[in-house]
């Protein structure tokens, strides 16, 4: 097999072309800083204010809500810090199947003296809306909860846990960067505070994202300086990366999400059906992210699985890329309720508009011998 199958979506997406066409604009002739008087200068910002309405409108929000980052990673560490640093409020509830920027945010905040609440999931990964009504008090700062999991494409109802949050009159926070144009995000009718975006899960560059701030809603500086993004965010913006994220948004198109729904539901049937003892983690329909699928293979340890699919070209990954650097159980999948033999049998298959019938066909084809193969040689039987 020479051609690659790229299944690693949730890890990173390729860029697309119109994308990178119009980033090397930026980069080359229109290369200004949105902050110089002259045209140069102007133009650039015309064009970061452009993304910044494209990507406004894209979640019913205010451009001037949006603020440019450098990343998923940094907006979730603003929004959570930041909503701490502005208050007395002592408490921060998130949940136990957050991506590790928010959870390793949550940890290091818990060494300056905070309070943190990580709210348990059911075994599809949905989290516990009783547990997190009774655990908001007076104290909470900020309920931080991922909209779309990276791991297991659990979707969380957002309008429920939003209207929670607003009721009680505690900040909410949702990471937002698997789920950004793969389900509907509205800040108003699912009554967001803060959300979180990037560009690279969207065939946009990496290295860029945004944190909506609603109008009002009061976060500490994270980043000090010049002054940039209405003195919030400070830095010489990454026009090109910003241009390349407002294209993304605006290639993306609903059409892809049916297409990659149908493969995912036909891929999984194929897989359950030729494969024995195969598990699905996370739910099925429409509360899955349309690209996710996770899955736990009886007795052999997914990383195996995920090597063997490389030497035929298809590239797959374990839990999320980030947690890959560790070779601890994914935290994501005990929170669910997996002991770790079943927890380490996972493997993830992202998908992405780019991907087709042939590919799936042919990665079954492949993933079924592999297996075959690995439980023929496992010590865990
Ligand atoms: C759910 C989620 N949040 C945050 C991030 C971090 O985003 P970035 O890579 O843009 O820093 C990722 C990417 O791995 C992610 O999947």
């Amino acid at each position: 097999m020479n051609e690659k199958i790229y299944l690693d979506n949730a890890a990173t997406t390729k860029v697309d072309k119109e994308v990178v066409d119009e980033m090397n604009k930026f980069h080359s002739d229109k290369y200004g800083n949105a902050s110089s008087v002259h045209s140069l200068g102007q133009e650039a910002r015309d064009a970061m204010e452009k993304a910044r309405g494209i990507i406004a409108k894209s979640i019913n929000a205010k451009p001037e809500e949006i603020y440019f980052t450098s990343g998923g990673t940094e907006a979730n560490n603003w929004a959570i810090k930041g909503a701490v640093w502005k208050t007395e409020k002592k408490h921060v509830i998130t949940t136990k199947i957050d991506h590790d920027c928010v959870l390793n945010a949550s940890k290091w905040l818990e060494k300056q003296g905070i309070k943190v609440t990580y709210l348990d999931v059911d075994k599809e990964g949905f989290v516990d809306l009783e547990h997190l009504k009774k655990e908001i008090s007076e104290d909470t700062a900020i309920v931080s909860v991922i909209h779309g999991n990276n791991e297991v494409g659990v979707i969380q109802d957002l309008e429920k846990i939003g209207k929670i949050c607003r009721d009680k009159g505690v900040y909410f926070h949702t990471d937002a960067c698997q789920s950004y144009t793969k389900t509907d995000i509205d800040v108003k009718k699912q009554n967001l505070d803060l959300v979180t975006l990037n560009a690279h899960k969207i065939h946009g560059p990496k290295g860029v994202g945004a944190l909506y701030i609603r109008s009002g809603v009061e976060i500490d500086i994270f980043m000090h300086g010049g002054g940039h993004e209405r003195k919030m965010r400070s830095g010489t913006e990454n026009i090109p990366g910003i241009v390349g994220f407002g294209k993304s948004v605006e290639l993306a198109d609903k059409k892809n999400i049916k297409k990659m729904s149908e493969m995912r539901d036909r891929m999984i049937k194929k897989i359950i059906d030729k494969i024995d003892n195969v598990k699905l983690n996370g739910p099925e329909g429409y509360n899955r992210l349309c690209n996710n699928i996770n899955l736990s293979f009886n007795n052999i340890e997914g990383e195996a699985i995920a090597e063997y699919l490389d030497g035929y070209g298809i590239q797959v990954s374990t839990g999320s890329a980030c947690s890959s650097h560790t070779l601890e159980a994914s935290h994501v999948l005990k929170a669910m309720g997996l002991d770790d033999l079943c927890a380490n049998s996972s493997i993830r298959i992202s998908l992405s508009k780019f991907n087709n019938e042939e590919e799936i066909d042919k990665v079954l084809e492949v993933l079924s011998d592999v297996v075959i193969k690995l439980r023929k040689i496992s010590p865990f039987k």
